[in-house]
């Protein structure tokens, strides 16, 4: 017959739809079309296949060649559809036959030599395949990737004619097996490596158990950065699915995945300079972003004031809802994006604030490139100070270790799934009144404190879900006077904007 039918997925968003690739050899002059496809990668796929196919020693079709990709209104970027072609092209010409297709799903680009090429998103194309129960065969350096799908059925090849030969049953290949996968943390810098400063670790700790979003303030070289880049070292490894989750964004982003760490909680951290587009994501097939590329972990804004107040004014919706809406005049997008903001911040243009080289106002005028609805969504605000003098070289304070701080943190986060089924930062208002409830005393204390320092009812509940942590971190039942006051203490800005205002 001089019709077959191959299998295919295309890449839309986060998602692997399948695609049909129907090939029809007839008789009339010698051309070769593909419908189906935006037709710039339409003759570059064509030349690519013609190649690949001659360079593999098949005789190239001399008939009418028709290919279809079906859906048509699906977008379709060109490279990944190179080998269902080919290989409809040689199942049309009768060289395979269509009965041994049907259990596949080939994506890969060509080269004119007829290797085969990595394509971007082979997580969420092989998770699909697995779903209809179908064989993903793609190329080697995809499949070790694709591998990390618990019960996928992955062959690797690295050119045409090798996955020619394993579907005909000449030379099998065997399915894909993961050599190494961690199960565990696996890093090489750890919270030790920062010597001092005890409270600003013990933020980092209430952050991490909470999944509270952080800001450090404090001159330069104090260790924020230092801190930052541990957050994700004393986080609790990711589930099974979360990390599955995770790989698919970072496959579609075409970022290379590590089995060594495909555990670890996500840390990203774009730079001041960043598009809008480069950290929410984007066009006309959109692509996540940063703040996607960082779901299930840690986005780090370093040098806060530098980013452009609209790009971060663009985070607010996705830090309340977790998820991300990229319209475009084609299609829409939706993106999981649920980060742990940390970020950290100079508390003045020119260096120290109080260092007597910028006034008051002008102070104030940097500060208030964040906007107040942005802050208000940060729920832990601490000043680093300067380590004393000698604290580097003198039997120098590292405290505890990533590992013994990641237990503590893993056992006080279990205390609130099994409370509410999520971590705290993540309570609703009314989930807030239910969890956080305070003595009559207590609750009396804090509204007094909360005029005093003109908080806003939204800051008020970032309090009491921080006071939450701290209970649970403590492994107590109600929150107390002492938790509060702590909680109350993570409120450096509003105290610095407070103090200059009275200047
Ligand atoms: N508490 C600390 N412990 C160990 N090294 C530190 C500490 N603070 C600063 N440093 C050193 O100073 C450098 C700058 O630290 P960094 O975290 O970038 O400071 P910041 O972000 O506060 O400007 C680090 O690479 C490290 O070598
Ligand atoms: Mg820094």
């Amino acid at each position: 017959m001089s019709l077959s039918i191959v299998y295919s997925r295309a890449r839309v968003g986060i998602d692997a739809p399948l695609v049909t690739v129907e090939v029809h050899l007839s008789g009339g002059l010698p051309t070769f079309s593909i419908v189906g496809l935006p037709t710039t990668s339409v003759k570059e796929a064509k030349d690519r296949v013609r190649s690949a196919l001659i360079n593999s020693n098949f005789n190239f079709t001399d008939k009418k060649i028709t290919v279809s990709l079906a859906p048509a209104d699906l977008p379709k970027e060109g490279g990944r559809f190179d080998l269902p072609i080919a290989i409809g092209i040689l199942a049309a010409m009768g060289n395979i036959p269509q009965n041994v297709l049907q259990q596949y799903e080939f994506c890969g680009e060509l080269a004119l030599s007829g290797e085969l090429r990595p394509i971007i998103g082979e997580i969420p194309t092989a998770y699909a395949g697995k779903e209809s129960g179908r064989v993903s065969l793609m190329p080697k350096e995809n499949a070790t990737r694709a591998a990390l799908i618990k019960g996928a059925s992955i062959i690797g090849c690295d050119s045409l004619l090798q996955a020619f030969h394993h579907v005909l049953g000449q030379r099998s290949i065997e399915f894909e097996q993961l050599t190494f996968a961690s199960q565990g943390y696996c890093t090489d810098i750890d919270l030790q490596d920062v010597v001092g400063q005890p409270m600003a670790k013990r933020a980092l700790e209430i952050a991490a158990s909470g999944a509270h979003n952080l800001l450090f303030t404090g001159p330069a070289g104090t260790g924020k950065s230092m801190l930052a880049q541990r957050l994700t070292t004393i986080l609790p490894i990711m589930t099974d699915d979360e990390a599955l989750q995770s790989a698919a964004i970072h496959s579609v982003c075409g970022q290379q995945i590590n089995p060594a760490t495909w555990k670890n909680r996500p840390f990203r951290t774009p730079h001041h300079t960043a598009s809008g587009v480069a950290l929410v994501g984007g066009g006309s097939n959109p692509r996540p972003g940063e703040i996607s590329l960082s779901h299930n972990g840690v986005l780090f804004l370093d040098e806060l004031p530098e980013f452009d107040r609209k790009v971060l004014d663009v985070l607010r919706e996705p830090l309340e809802t977790g998820k991300v809406t990229i319209s475009r005049a084609s299609r829409q997008a939706e993106f999981p994006a649920r980060f742990q903001l940390i970020a950290a911040m100079n508390p003045s243009p020119t260096g120290d604030h109080g260092d007597g080289r910028s006034t008051p106002d002008q102070v104030l005028r940097y500060l208030n490139r964040l906007s107040g609805p942005f802050l208000d969504r940060i729920d832990i605000q601490l000043e680093v100070p300067r380590l004393p003098k000698g604290a580097l070289t003198q039997d120098p304070q590292r405290g505890e270790s990533s590992e013994s701080v990641r237990q503590r943190v893993a056992y006080s986060r279990g205390v609130q799934i099994q409370r509410a089924g999520k971590p705290n930062a993540m309570l609703s208002s009314r989930e807030v009144d239910y969890y956080c409830a305070l003595s009559a005393d207590d609750a009396m204390f804090l509204e007094n404190a909360i005029e005093r320092l003109k908080l806003s009812t939204r800051a008020y509940h970032k309090i009491l879900k921080v006071s939450r942590t701290i209970a649970d971190i403590q492994g107590e039942q109600a929150i107390t006077r002492a938790h509060l006051s702590e909680a109350l203490g993570y409120r450096a800005m509003d105290r610095l904007i407070q103090r200059l205002k009275s200047v």
